[in-house]
């Protein structure tokens, strides 16, 4: 399984993520009725926006996190009846609940820099979608966070390579390749810049260091995100969006 998440301390900070899953969501049309698949869903705050617009459809919100989806069902306690939440790796092929097997739509947002190979994760996320359903998301894309890299690469020598950062190109080519058609995919400039030092250490602390601060003891981990926040020509988050629009093939 991946990384594991400070669930509660994810959902306390202001996040750029919201405004993300608000533009992803934006760019996925649905009459009310299907079944989506939200992919890498956190602590569900786009889980519980896709309900909101499928009166009459069904969520299918998949996380590697198990602290992620505790946070998720507290969120939507009482609001199960039309989700269900599956504790996945997306590193993996999917299995979904249910008799049917495929859903009409694949939303993401801010997950899937996680996984390398997003050759196998589009095959992995065309296999679960039917024929002209929509594979909508958006992540870290080529260039991402590179004042971030910056730091780290200048405190740690054998830096490790958590992140997928990938290009329109290469994208779009893993797309077709995958059987998607119809394929709209950006690269998008969007710095997070934070007011005050306390919320910049504990944003990175959170949200982007995880994965470097997993390999530290643990009395080292304070000090190694404060170092990164002091290598920072100032106190902005230089975020490049990868989005995606795209359509299973028939
Ligand atoms: C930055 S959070 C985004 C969560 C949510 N979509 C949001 O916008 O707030 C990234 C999520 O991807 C999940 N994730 C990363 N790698 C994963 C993997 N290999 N399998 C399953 N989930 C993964 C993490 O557990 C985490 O919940």
């Amino acid at each position: 399984m991946p990384h594991e998440w400070d669930a509660r301390g994810y959902d306390a900070l202001p996040l750029p993520h919201e405004q993300w899953g608000l533009r992803t969501l934006s760019r996925l049309a649905l009459a009310g009725g299907e079944t989506v698949l939200d992919v890498g869903c956190g602590t569900g705050r786009d889980t519980a926006a896709l309900l909101d617009r499928l009166p009459h459809g069904r969520v299918i919100a998949v996380d590697g996190s198990a602290a992620m989806l505790d946070q998720l069902q507290a969120r939507l306690a009482g609001r199960t009846d039309r989700l269900e939440i599956v504790h996945a790796d997306l590193t993996r092929p999917l299995r979904l609940p249910g008799p049917a097997g495929l859903v009409d739509a694949v939303f993401s947002v801010a997950a899937f820099h996680w996984i390398p190979d997003h050759g196998a994760l589009f095959d992995n996320l065309a296999a679960v979608l039917a024929p002209g359903g929509q594979l909508v998301f958006e992540c870290g894309g080529h260039g991402n966070i590179a004042n971030v890299i910056r730091a780290i690469d200048n405190l740690v020598d054998d830096v490790p390579d958590v992140w997928n950062f990938a290009d329109v190109a290469g994208t779009d080519a893993l797309l077709r390749a995958a059987g998607f058609v119809d394929t709209e995919v950006t690269l998008v400039a969007d710095p997070a810049v934070f007011p005050d030092d306390d919320l910049l250490l504990r944003y990175l602390e959170t949200v982007v260091l995880g994965a470097h601060l997993d390999r530290l003891p643990l009395d080292e981990r304070a000090a190694f995100t404060r170092a990164v926040a002091e290598r920072l020509p100032a106190p902005v988050v230089d975020y490049v969006r990868l989005t995606v629009r795209a359509v299973r093939g028939g």
